[in-house]
């Protein structure tokens, strides 16, 4: 493992001294303390909601468990980020589109795979990914749920995070062990609730305010907020029916709700660490961490 590591830092110094890190997409990372609390769908809503603005946007899946974000785009993925990663695919043979014209790289058990790769297949790698980057304004990365060592680490190599919370107690507060765990080791990180699946404004507005407040006052971190999602019938429908609701429901709660935070995520970029940021040091912080 000490030896890995080592042939790692190697290659991500090399390929540093390259200079490949041109890239200026704004990488979002999607994560949950606790499971099952609407990841996915909202990931793949609100890419779709960013495509309809106008913005080239493109969606990974970094579930590692249950790859699933294909399904709810309806489309069937054979191949994705583990082919990509191996080389054994091409960027346009792994790069799918769904409704709308979102992109999409579909997962599975990739990321493990990196974590494995030689020097020579990592500089393939993040070549192909280099690609990626020229041709996304925003990368937005689904992750599998939980304070797993896999989504911290894929979570703090982004430069900013979407949390999901619901209403439920033990999804806030394994939202909250999250943030204090990401937190810990990155104060400067970016981070923005969405809450999911309340039944009113009141709701969405008291859980905001405590969870912000007790992340400021416990944690010394400010967390802001994008927006909340009703618990909205039409929501499962369109899983099951397996078209995004933006597209079979334009008009539903949840449709409006995730447009307005479509264009507080526009509105809300400052910018900030665009410079050096791209999907290949997002790549390259990602194995970083696997050193630490
Ligand atoms: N706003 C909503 N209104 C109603 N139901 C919802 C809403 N958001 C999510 N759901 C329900 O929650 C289920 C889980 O959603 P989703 O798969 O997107 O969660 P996830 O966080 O990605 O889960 P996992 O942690 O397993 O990846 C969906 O099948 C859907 O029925
Ligand atoms: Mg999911």
């Amino acid at each position: 493992m000490k030896d890995q590591a080592e042939q790692l830092r190697h290659i991500v110094a090399r390929l540093r001294q390259k200079d490949m890190d041109r890239g200026n997409a704004r990488i979002i990372t999607v994560t949950s303390g606790k499971g099952g609390v609407g990841k996915t769908s909202l990931t793949a809503n609100l890419g779709i909601c960013l495509v309809q603005m106008g913005y080239k946007v493109i969606i990974i899946d970094g579930d590692f468990g249950l790859a699933n974000i294909d399904l709810m785009l309806g489309i069937v993925s054979r191949y994705g980020l583990k082919e990509l990663i191996l080389g054994q695919m091409e960027l346009n043979q792994v790069i799918l589109e769904g409704p709308s014209g979102i992109k999409f790289i579909s997962g599975g058990s990739g990321m493990r795979e990196l974590i494995n790769l030689g020097s020579h297949q990592l500089d393939n790698f993040l070549k192909k990914i280099d690609e990626l980057n020229d041709m996304a304004d925003i990368v937005l990365i689904d992750t599998g749920a939980g304070a797993t060592d896999n989504v911290v680490k894929m979570a703090l190599a982004a430069h900013e995070i979407v949390l999901v919370v619901t209403p439920e107690p033990t999804s806030i507060t394994d939202a909250y062990a999250l943030t204090k765990i990401i937190t810990s080791i990155r104060k400067d990180v970016d981070l923005r609730l969405i809450i999911n699946r309340v039944r009113s404004a009141a709701e969405a507005e008291d859980i905001l305010d405590k969870f912000t407040k007790t992340v400021r006052n416990f944690l010394g971190v400010n967390v802001g907020t994008l927006g909340s999602v009703y618990d909205d019938i039409h929501v499962s429908r369109s899983i099951r029916e397996q078209v995004p609701y933006l597209v079979s429901y334009p008009n539903c709660r949840a449709s409006r709700q995730v447009e307005y935070i479509a264009k507080r995520l526009i509105e809300q970029d400052t910018g900030d660490g665009r410079n050096n940021q791209g999907l290949v040091s997002y790549f390259r912080r990602f194995l970083d961490f696997f050193q630490i």
